[in-house]
């Protein structure tokens, strides 16, 4: 299976020989490193994000797992950021216009896929990157600066949904497959699955939220989804750009991100409709439906059991609900 990557350094080549390995949700496989399940891809990667990103105090990271919203997060982060820029330059089109927010704020995995060690001179301050890292795994100049991460997961029943249909997308349309659900469901619930187990992820982070306020903000979709004005202006209060009280309510600052940045508005532009990433992934891939609870449509009343049963026992004691 080492086949599967090319350019694997001699170092990644022999830690996986020493790491437990399974068979992925799709036709690859997958190792068990520090924890956590990654692609071989993706472990090369994690491996020289560890090596060489070295983060800067003003760095803000977006951590998340997969499929919780983080293109939303990403969209939100960027707009935030630069929203004086573009509010007083109104005929400047917005990034998110033309770009997919993949493209504005990098994963560093991504980064670091294919150079080892990227030149990064050309981000400005505050740089935005995204990861889905664990906390433990983060590379220490994470850890140790002041940069700051912004953590966003969500419920664990609609965020194996979202990840099956997306694993879906990704298996060669001519063979007409879909994954097993019974099977990735199994796999899910053992932790095998990206950046899996889902639940250990969270905790990670949860807990260094409490422990580090002013340096881990933890949200849930859900939270985003029910309350998007208040996560908003909490997100800008925690990154130290609070909106006036003229961006709130008179110039429509908070509202103005939040139709630009929303499911509707994202998903119908031309390039979220037509476009594809460097990667091959079609933009389309990353808006599906959008919504809370659609996982009622897809699992058992077994399955609801079992993934309940193991929330209440990871999340024991921890004060944590999703
Ligand atoms: P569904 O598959 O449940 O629809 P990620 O960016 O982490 O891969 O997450 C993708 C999920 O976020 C998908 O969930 C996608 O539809 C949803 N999503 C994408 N853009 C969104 C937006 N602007 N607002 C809310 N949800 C969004």
């Amino acid at each position: 299976y080492l086949q599967e990557v090319d350019n694997l350094t001699d170092e990644c080549r022999e830690l996986i020989s020493t790491l437990p390995s399974e068979m992925g949700w799709l036709p690859m496989f997958m190792h068990f490193y520090q924890g956590i399940w990654y692609s071989t891809r993706t472990l090369k990667a994690i491996l020289q994000v560890q090596h060489h990103f070295r983060a800067l105090d003003s760095d803000i990271v977006l951590v998340s797992t997969p499929k919780s919203g983080t293109i939303w997060l990403k969209a939100i982060l960027f707009s935030l950021l630069n929203r004086s820029y573009y509010h007083s330059n109104k005929k400047v089109d917005h990034p998110l216009l033309r770009k997919n927010p993949h493209e504005l704020v990098p994963f560093l995995e991504s980064l670091h896929m294919l150079d080892t060690n990227p030149d990064l001179s050309s981000f400005t301050s505050p740089r935005l990157f995204a990861t889905h890292i664990p906390f433990g795994s983060l590379p220490e100049s994470m850890k140790n600066s002041k940069c700051k991460i912004v953590y966003l997961c969500r419920n664990p029943k609609d965020t194996y949904v979202s990840l099956w249909q997306f694993t879906n997308n990704l298996l060669p349309k001519e063979t007409g497959t879909t994954s097993p659900l019974e099977e990735t469901f199994d796999k899910f619930c053992r932790g095998v699955s990206m950046y899996g187990p889902f639940w250990d992820h969270v905790l990670g982070y949860y807990k260094a939220s409490l422990e580090m306020p002013h340096k881990v903000f933890f949200l849930t979709y859900e939270e985003m989804k029910e309350k998007p004005r208040e996560q908003l202006k909490r997100l800008a209060d925690f990154l130290g750009c609070p909106f006036s009280e003229d961006e709130e309510e008179v110039d429509g600052g908070v509202d103005e991100i939040l139709r630009l940045c929303s499911f509707n508005n994202l998903s119908k532009l031309e390039v979220n409709q037509n476009g594809k990433l460097s990667t091959g992934h079609e933009n389309k891939s990353f808006f599906r439906k959008g919504e809370v609870g659609d996982w009622v449509s897809y699992l058992t009343p077994d399955m609801i059991e079992r993934i309940d049963r193991i929330t209440e026992e990871k999340f024991h004691g921890s004060g944590l609900k999703l």
